[in-house]
């Protein structure tokens, strides 16, 4: 080719001022949103072996946590509770003095400006560890929403800022909208895990909760990875059905949908950038084979580059720290 016959990319390259001035995507500290699991018992901080540098926290040590995330400029918090008492229909999760009913109050107290959004789910309650009650071998869809919307209607009452549903049932979102206006919290979003695929990589996080299902597998609400159409049409009902913001989850290997469902529907779109994809740096970063800080900025601003506004992530404190500097 004639020289000088072709486009030189190369001069936007030459100096970091230079790429600043070109770049895209930024990651902010706004952007992140931190998980937090609360357990029974007393003066518990619990590594969890899956997942180094996260940690079970038992009430009474809690907001220490809670206060190293505020004070990094996180904004907002996922709340996970891991109950000691398990049964079939998951009471724990929607009794008003269970963990996590008792950790968001606590939290919200000391920090009433934080975000605190509430998982509802039955897995961690239930005692054969799936999302829904069981019937006949089978996971029941409507029976199962009713359970859901009193999980969330608690929650609200604790003080959760917003729901998070997670169980993949049919007509979650209308349930729990009806559910949490009937009971005066017409103000509180739903944050939907509208696509949420049946995955491998929430392995570390079923450590994590104790809710491994004890037969069976979640295939038969959870979406099959192979699908993007499906994705869609499990996006567009719970837009209908009154979503506030919509989820895709895992997120790494699942960025294809995440842009897809962006460019499509005007939500705020949130990427769970989930356990197994945590411990897969961890482990490789530990062993010496990958810079974990590169590799962590590098992947979450791949998400946001996919259309992601929002990352939930076991990465956001490191994040916070790296984007403090
Ligand atoms: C509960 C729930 C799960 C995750 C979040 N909420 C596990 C599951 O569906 O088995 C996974 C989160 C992670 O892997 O980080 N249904």
């Amino acid at each position: 080719m004639e020289k000088g016959n072709f486009r030189r990319h190369r001069r936007l390259r030459r100096s970091d001022s230079m790429r600043s001035l070109v770049r895209e995507t930024y990651l902010h500290k706004e952007d992140l949103i931190y998980p937090i699991f609360a357990v029974e018992e007393d003066n518990v901080k619990r590594e969890i072996a899956s997942m180094p540098g996260v940690y079970h926290y038992s009430l009474d040590r809690l907001n220490e946590e809670v206060r190293e995330v505020v004070d990094l400029g996180i904004q907002s918090i996922m709340m996970f509770g891991v109950p000691d008492h398990k049964d079939a229909v998951g009471s724990e999760a929607y009794c008003d003095t269970g963990i996590v009913q008792r950790a968001i109050k606590q939290i919200k107290e000391e920090f009433p400006d934080l975000t605190v959004i509430a998982d509802t789910c039955l897995c961690q309650y239930t005692d054969h560890g799936h999302c829904g009650v069981i019937e006949d071998g089978y996971v029941q869809n409507d029976q199962s929403l009713d359970l859901l919307t009193q999980t969330a209607v608690s929650q609200a009452k604790a003080g959760a800022d917003m729901i998070a549903p997670s169980n993949m049932m049919d007509g979650f979102v209308s349930a729990i909208r009806k559910g949490l206006d009937e009971a005066g919290f017409v103000d509180v979003p739903i944050m939907s895990y509208a696509v949420k695929f049946s995955s491998a990589f929430y392995g570390p996080f079923r450590d994590a909760a104790h809710s491994t299902p004890q037969f069976g597998d979640r295939k038969t609400y959870q979406m099959d990875p192979a699908n993007r159409l499906e994705a869609i049409r499990e996006a567009e009902s719970d837009i209908e059905e009154g979503a506030d913001f919509l989820m895709v989850k895992p997120a790494l290997a699942y960025l294809d949908i995440i842009r897809e469902l962006k460019d499509r529907f005007p939500l705020p779109m949130v990427a769970y950038n989930v356990s197994g994809e945590y411990a897969m740096i961890k482990a490789a970063s530990q062993n010496g084979w990958l810079n974990e800080e590169e590799v962590v900025l590098e992947k979450l601003t791949s998400m946001k580059r996919a259309g992601a506004d929002l990352i939930i992530t076991y990465f956001a404190k490191d994040a916070a720290r790296m984007l403090n500097q």
